[in-house]
């Protein structure tokens, strides 16, 4: 059963109508384009507060994004999927990361681990597990750290180099703010993170293209739909599942600051 909905939040309208699935189970999945039906909104650009309230608004109580990203890697080939474990915050300050700016509420969301960790743990076998059935191959990387970055344009090679010896394994433009919305709103939020290019830090490599990153999207895409179809029936049907989808829940309790 198919649903298509597009709600208005206080933060406007989200990137694209909202598609909601039942599974067998009962449970429900909403999807939600976040660059638009076809590609139409440019990272800076994302609706995040309008997403993350939309979903919320909804019932959504875990979201499992998933996101093309440049490898910053050798051993990170373009095809390999990862779930990161950190981020580096390299946006620009232009888009809008909280719920509670523009308030008089000061709020600090604790965010030292910015992936739901009980997720990402339950993710890992079971992504492992589906790439292995598809049988192409597909290599998965843990622990990893993604720098986000503002674009639209690419890494120049100075900052490339720059970003792996900070500690960067991957790079997107759209982790943030997502994730740290996701947190205020308690939402458990985990990243499957599909390599579609090497950045621009290798010598002898000419630097990443877009037509790099569509080589590549077409076939990670498949193997994501595949994946998304195998772990959202397992998550479902888990007898954990209360505990994982509700990870982040009663987060946010101490992290508004009391009034004087
Ligand atoms: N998304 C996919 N590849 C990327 C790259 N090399 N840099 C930033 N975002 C990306």
């Amino acid at each position: 059963m198919y649903n298509q909905l597009r709600l208005l939040q206080p933060w406007g309208f989200p990137s694209a109508p909202i598609t909601i699935a039942a599974l067998p189970s009962g449970k429900h999945i909403a999807f939600l384009a976040r660059h638009g039906t076809g590609h139409s909104i440019q990272p800076s650009a994302v609706p995040s507060r309008a997403n993350i309230a939309a979903l919320k608004s909804l019932g959504v109580r875990a979201i499992l994004a998933f996101s093309a990203v440049g490898s910053l890697r050798e051993e990170i080939a373009p095809g390999a999927f990862a779930l990161p474990a950190q981020i580096i915050d390299r946006t620009k300050g232009v888009r809008p990361a909280s719920f509670f700016e523009g308030t008089n509420i000061v709020a600090h969301a604790a965010f030292g681990d910015p992936f739901t960790t009980r997720l990402v743990d339950w993710l890992e076998g079971r992504v492992r597990r589906a790439l292995e059935e598809e049988g192409r191959g597909v290599q998965l990387f843990t622990g990893k750290t993604i720098v986000c970055m503002e674009g639209p344009q690419f890494s120049t090679r100075a900052e490339s180099i720059m970003y792996r010896q900070w500690g960067g394994d991957l790079i997107n433009m759209s982790v943030l703010p997502e994730s740290k919305l996701a947190r205020e709103a308690e939402i458990s939020y985990a990243l499957i993170a599909t390599a579609t290019d090497y950045d621009s830090w290798r010598p002898a490599s000419a630097a990443v293209t877009a037509h790099d990153v569509l080589a590549t999207l077409k076939a990670n895409a498949d193997t994501s739909r595949h994946v998304a179809a195998v772990v959202l029936a397992e998550l479902a049907e888990d007898p954990e599942m209360e505990a994982i989808i509700g990870a982040e829940e009663g987060s946010m309790r101490w992290s508004i600051m009391p009034r004087s």
